[in-house]
């Protein structure tokens, strides 16, 4: 069904279809959905009629006779802003990234799925504002701008974040790691009535037992020994918007029960205070983690678990929506290559095949390394699919063993080190909180010569800068 929000009956839509099979049931359908529908047998066809008669979205079918591609820019040409949707045969990767990256609104393959169809469509039409003519009618989309799927099953969960956002509920998200949590979680909050208000992060596992609870909560000075001023802590820097608790998973027992008395109350003490400070906020957290079995082994309170999990929303992983790899790709390539000055890098088609078909262990942040190491070392616009397997084969760090992997760590933080202060061992001894015969056994170790890192127009890091 078309968005009941906006009356589709003044949608004019025009198919051209070069030849596709299913053309009639397609139209059929469309106008069964209340569109009102022209057909062109090719682009020069569809260029006539659109002087004749104006309509609201394009949606062109590449064939074996048409090439989406040559549509797109005939199109565009005269059209600008008319928004196009492509449907094309699956396999054509290296196409999908061109269109994408060239403007077309959606790239969906044959054979088509005609409900995702429609809600591309309804999507277009309140993007270019055809159907209400607002600019209030884009920022209906922005708040899911950032996120890249063409994959039905992050549509429908993206619709559920949606209708979640409106309410109050607390969500939580659930995912392998790297699958775009936060992402989704920042995404939530700007479809909420909270947009205006602050989103607070805080990553649960990154910070030590002894410091989170007035991380989260304040402290007052004096609190404890090193508590030299009053904190507010997060839950009062979130008051008004959105507190989100990633790696939920990995909060310790003792504040989870802290934390539940806080959702509870809908207040927080500070450490060191007695009094209960009210504070309006929605809480998100996230987790990679399975919570499930944590309850089970009694490492996460049921009723936090409860409290947190009105509603849980899943990210699937990257290779449950493959179809997503050349548009993730080509987003991602867009941004580093901006990032870079290289505005017209490209991947070759081979080199996108092989990063759809990679093995992807959940990860998009992963995908989004690969995609900036190979324009990294691309020494030309288009990047060949060498340059991908090389980066790949870099990317598989589950595939090492532990002692490898941290092997691998030390040398690469060594060198850092090293870089940073020039080759001067003393600085980075102390950096590293060793001592220099220590930092030096270190290097030998690793095979580094601190001396191949000194340059002499680099001096060594101001002593009191560090200190
Ligand atoms: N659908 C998407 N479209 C575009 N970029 C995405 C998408 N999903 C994730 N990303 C990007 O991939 C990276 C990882 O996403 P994010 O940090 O949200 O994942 P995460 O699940 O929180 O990861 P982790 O488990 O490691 O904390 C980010 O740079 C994010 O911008
Ligand atoms: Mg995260």
């Amino acid at each position: 069904m078309p968005d009941p929000n906006h009356s589709p009956q003044a949608a004019h839509l025009l198919l051209i279809d070069g030849g596709h099979a299913d053309l009639a049931a397609l139209c059929s359908r469309l106008n069964a959905a209340g569109y009102r529908v022209s057909q062109a047998t090719d682009a020069a066809a569809a260029l006539t009629q659109l002087t004749a008669q104006p309509c609201q979205l394009l949606i062109g079918c590449a064939t074996p006779t048409q090439d989406g591609m040559a549509l797109l820019e005939a199109v565009r040409e005269k059209h600008p802003a008319l928004p196009l949707i492509l449907l094309a045969k699956p396999g054509s990767i290296a196409e999908a990234t061109e269109a994408i990256s060239a403007g077309v609104f959606a790239y969906l393959t044959t054979p088509v799925d005609h409900a995702l169809l429609e809600r591309r469509i309804a999507e277009a039409l309140r993007w270019s504002g055809a159907l209400c003519g607002t600019s209030a009618t884009r920022t209906d989309m922005a708040w899911r701008a950032d996120i890249v799927s063409s994959n039905a099953r992050m549509e429908s969960l993206l619709e559920e974040a949606r209708l979640v956002a409106a309410s109050e509920a607390s969500v939580l998200i659930r995912g392998d790691s790297g699958t775009g949590k936060e992402l989704l979680a920042r995404a939530i909050h700007r479809a909420s009535r909270r947009a205006k208000g602050p989103f607070v992060a805080i990553n649960c596992g990154a910070i030590p037992e002894a410091l989170l609870e007035s991380e989260l909560f304040g402290h007052r000075r004096g609190a404890f020994t090193g508590a030299t001023s009053d904190q507010r802590g997060l839950f009062r820097d979130a008051h008004g918007g959105t507190l989100f608790l990633d790696e939920i998973g990995d909060m310790p027992l003792a504040l989870q029960v802290k934390l539940l008395r806080v959702l509870q109350e809908r207040a927080v003490r500070p450490v060191g205070t007695s009094n209960a400070e009210p504070v309006d906020v929605r809480i998100l957290s996230a987790t990679h983690k399975d919570l499930d079995r944590a309850l089970a082994e009694g490492s996460f309170r049921e009723d936090l678990y409860y409290r947190l999990n009105v509603v849980s929303l899943r990210l699937p992983a990257l290779d449950e929506r493959r179809e997503d790899i050349p548009l993730l790709a080509a987003h991602f390539l867009a941004a580093v290559a901006r990032r870079y000055g290289r505005t017209r890098c490209t991947f070759a088609p081979d080199a996108l095949e092989a990063l759809a078909t990679a093995a992807w262990p959940g990860n998009l942040r992963q995908l989004q390394n690969v995609v900036e190491q190979s324009c990294a070392l691309a020494t030309s616009p288009l990047i060949p699919r060498r340059l991908v397997e090389r980066a790949l084969h870099g990317h598989t760090p589950a595939a090492l063993s532990y002692a490898e992997a941290k092997q691998r760590f030390e040398y690469d933080y060594l060198v850092g080190l090293l870089k940073l202060t020039a080759g001067n061992v003393s600085d980075a001894a102390r950096l590293a909180g060793r001592n220099r015969t220590e930092f030096y056994r270190l290097l030998q170790r690793n095979r580094l010569n601190a001396e191949l890192f000194r340059h002499p127009d680099t001096p060594g890091l101001p002593g009191t800068a560090w200190g």
